[in-house]
């Protein structure tokens, strides 16, 4: 009989990660890392332990145990062929009750059947008996393992390895150890409890059988411990059982197999060092087996899942943590669970990153509920002073509600942080399509004057139509965002106050946008609609001109948009500033409206300048523009001034700025 693939096909599947591989035919191997759900037949003292390891004694003495390969294996080709190469490999130890003596060995056995009950224990190490050892009709090989001397049997020495037939009088035998590729042996001692490696080798054509051991994880040495030659067809039965056996004396000991491989006419396959079980610790034995493995395993797991609750729950508590006051209750429907955002945004991750603005960071989210798209941003806030102020401001600006407005749709506290969820716009910001970098069509007029009249109608509306005015303090296109239907919407107003709050004059950061910042506010720091119609203002020529509001003149010095625009108005080449992008395709009319609006709000005077109301009249045209030659006329001279070296504009330009006021002290006295 022959392993057939059919057969063990079932016991692979069982077997599970421990088995490697079976060959079909002449060509079988295994290979156990490991006997976890293995289903090896087992008798005696043999077990094999919950974490895989295989037990043949238990540490009682006077006692055998056996385990074999569950199916017989095919030594022959044909019944009456010869016996094949074979190979065989195992991990094993040996651990003593007493630090120096054992009882009594383990030995690798091929035997006719897997039933060895008649087998005596001791120096018999289960394999015969007295009255049937060393007879040919055992038709057994084995090789040993022996940590004891037999004089009866010839033993060596107490710490040898051998090579049986039919008995356990050695046919050939070593002391323990092995050899390095020099051919210099090193000893080693059996029962010293450390993991070691053997390999039992026969080459059919030749009958030659080596036998070999080294401390674990060493490589296979080339020259084997013990060699001799038998014609093992003259002793092995067709089929035979491999296994092992193992017997205590006297003295118990404990005898382990942690791995094993075999394979005909092949090496044994190479045993996953890395998957094999782990031994129990050597020492003292008092306790009982259950306690000894059970206790501290059940201790060291209860402690771990005690400990991975604990951090898991801290981990969540901190990942999720959110500040939360009685005052708030108030502002209820306008909060949001940090939870809930951190979900929406995936962890606030880079992939839902929108961009920076001067605020904080932008992240694309969609809310775990109502599947509703939101822009949800994060604003660094160290301070808690003022934040009761700002929060009810948050909330009442949750109230406005707009065409052209962004809408806020609340927001959540944590500590050292404020995240506030807007309604996400699909088409991103302005800025981006005035200033894009690749081939992307510019925006056509039609758009524009759109954006612009939108832009002007919230921001109308901030000032003058909602309960309280609203200072947007930094209008700019990269503050305007796009809809799907490409409708301008006003975002981040009223954000600036969070600077504001409890915090003295001096000390303040300014919040702008340099080329935005109006010369009063520079100069004072104190915000107002007219500041607001100033930024309003060069955001009009921005838009108009398709430039930044400041730009590079034609000598590489840098210039802010609004002198150069006026500079064209002075020299009657208005239009020539229209951004080129749009290859004349424009309206004159509703361009020249526009730039002269533009200059007119961002007048240096801020009583010069037109409040909404009327900038919204001038573009529905409504009520016509005043002739700028008026109004200018300060104006201009005010621009030469300016161009004399008294130029609050002319500074370094940041998207985002902290000025001091020391440096601009001048141009107030010039003025
Ligand atoms: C060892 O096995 C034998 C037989 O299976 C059993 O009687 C004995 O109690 C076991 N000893 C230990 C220490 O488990
Ligand atoms: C284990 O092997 C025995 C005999 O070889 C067989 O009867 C039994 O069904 C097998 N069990 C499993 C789970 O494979
Ligand atoms: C093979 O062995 C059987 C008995 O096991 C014997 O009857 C037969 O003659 C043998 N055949 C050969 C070719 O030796
Ligand atoms: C075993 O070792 C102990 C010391 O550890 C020693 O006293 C004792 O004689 C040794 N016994 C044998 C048999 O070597
Ligand atoms: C093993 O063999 C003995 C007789 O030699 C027999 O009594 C016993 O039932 C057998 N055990 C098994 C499991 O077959
Ligand atoms: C060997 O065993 C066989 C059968 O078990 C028996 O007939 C024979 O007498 C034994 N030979 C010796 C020398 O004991
Ligand atoms: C046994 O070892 C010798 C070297 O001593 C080697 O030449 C031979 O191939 C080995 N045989 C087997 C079956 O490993
Ligand atoms: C082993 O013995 C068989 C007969 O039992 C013989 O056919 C074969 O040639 C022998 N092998 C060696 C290597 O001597």
């Amino acid at each position: 009989m022959k392993i057939s693939p059919s057969f063990l096909l079932p016991i692979l599947l069982f077997h599970g990660l421990n088995l490697v591989a079976f060959g079909a035919g002449d060509d079988q191997q295994f290979v156990f890392s490991g006997f976890s759900l293995t289903n090896l037949t087992l008798d005696g003292t043999a077990t094999v332990t919950p974490n895989g390891l295989l037990e043949l004694t238990n540490g009682t003495s006077q006692l055998k145990g056996h385990a074999f390969f569950p199916a017989p294996v095919s030594f022959r080709r044909s019944i009456n062929g010869t016996v094949q190469s074979f190979s065989v490999s195992f991990v094993f130890a040996i651990h003593t009750t007493y630090p120096n003596l054992s009882c009594h060995g383990i030995a690798f056995v091929i035997a006719p059947s897997n039933n060895l009950s008649t087998a005596l224990a001791a120096q018999y190490m289960g394999l015969t008996n007295i009255d049937n050892n060393g007879n040919a009709s055992n038709h057994m090989f084995a090789a040993e393992i022996d940590t004891m001397q037999n004089i009866e049997f010839q033993d060596i020495d107490n710490n040898h390895v051998g090579v049986d037939i039919n008995g356990l009088h050695s046919l050939e035998s070593h002391s323990a150890g092995y050899y390095d590729k020099d051919g210099i042996f090193y000893g080693m001692n059996l029962i010293s409890g450390h993991v070691m490696q053997a390999w039992v080798d026969y080459d059919g054509d030749v009958a030659q059988i080596n036998v070999t051991i080294t401390p674990i994880e060493m490589p296979k040495p080339v020259r084997p411990l013990v060699s001799t030659t038998y014609n093992l067809s003259d002793v092995l039965m067709e089929p035979s059982f491999v296994g092992f056996s193992s017997a205590t004396g006297p003295i118990n000991s404990r005898h382990y197999i942690l791995g094993w491989s075999f394979g005909i006419n092949k090496p044994a396959p190479a045993i996953d060092i890395a998957k094999l079980p782990k031994l129990p610790r050597l020492g003292p034995k008092s306790q009982s087996k259950a306690m000894e493995i059970l206790l501290p395993l059940a201790t060291a797991t209860f402690i771990l899942s005690v400990g991975a609750a604990v951090v898991f729950l801290v981990r969540r508590r901190r990942r999720y943590a959110e500040l939360r006051e009685d005052w708030e209750n108030e502002f209820g429907p306008h909060r949001f669970s940090y939870k809930d955002l951190l979900h929406a945004t995936d962890g606030f991750s880079d992939k839902h990153f929108l961009g920076a603005g001067g605020f904080g960071r932008v992240y694309k989210g969609i809310l775990p509920k109502s599947k509703l798209e939101v822009a949800v941003k994060k604003v660094s806030h160290e301070s808690r002073q003022g934040m009761k102020e700002f929060v009810a401001e948050v909330a009442s600006i949750g109230r406005i509600r707009h065409r052209n407005l962004v809408q806020l749709l609340g927001y959540c506290r944590r500590k050292g942080e404020l995240l506030l969820v807007y309604d996400y716009m699909s088409n991103g910001s302005l800025d981006r399509f005035l200033h894009f970098q690749g081939n992307k069509p510019t925006l056509d007029w039609a758009h524009r004057f759109q954006i612009i009249k939108g832009v002007a109608s919230g921001l109308l509306y901030l000032h003058e139509k909602w309960d309280k005015v609203v200072i947007h303090r930094d209008i700019k296109a990269s503050n305007v965002l796009l809809d799907n239907e490409m409708n301008a919407r006003l975002g981040d107003f009223g954000l600036a106050r969070l600077y504001d709050h409890g915090t003295n004059l001096h000390t303040t950061h300014m919040v702008g946008t340099m080329g935005y910042l109006a010369p009063e506010l520079i100069h004072t720091g104190k915000a107002s609609t007219l500041t607001d119609a100033f930024a309003f203002g060069t955001f009009l020529l921005e838009v108009i001109c398709g430039q930044r509001p400041i730009k590079e003149d034609e000598h590489g010095s840098q210039i802010s948009l609004v002198d150069w625009v006026l500079e064209h108005w002075h020299n009657g080449s208005l239009l020539d500033t229209v951004d080129p992008r749009l290859h004349g395709d424009y309206n004159v009319e509703e361009a020249c409206l526009v730039l002269k609006l533009g200059l007119l709000c961002s007048h240096p005077c801020s009583n010069a300048r037109p409040s909404m109301q009327q900038v919204n009249d001038y573009l529905e045209q409504d009520t016509t523009l005043p002739e700028l030659a008026s109004t200018l006329l300060n104006f201009n001279e005010l621009a030469l001034m300016r161009n004399r070296g008294f130029d609050p504009y002319i500074m370094p330009y940041h998207p985002s700025l902290v000025v001091s006021f020391g440096t601009i002290s001048d141009i107030s006295g010039g003025r």
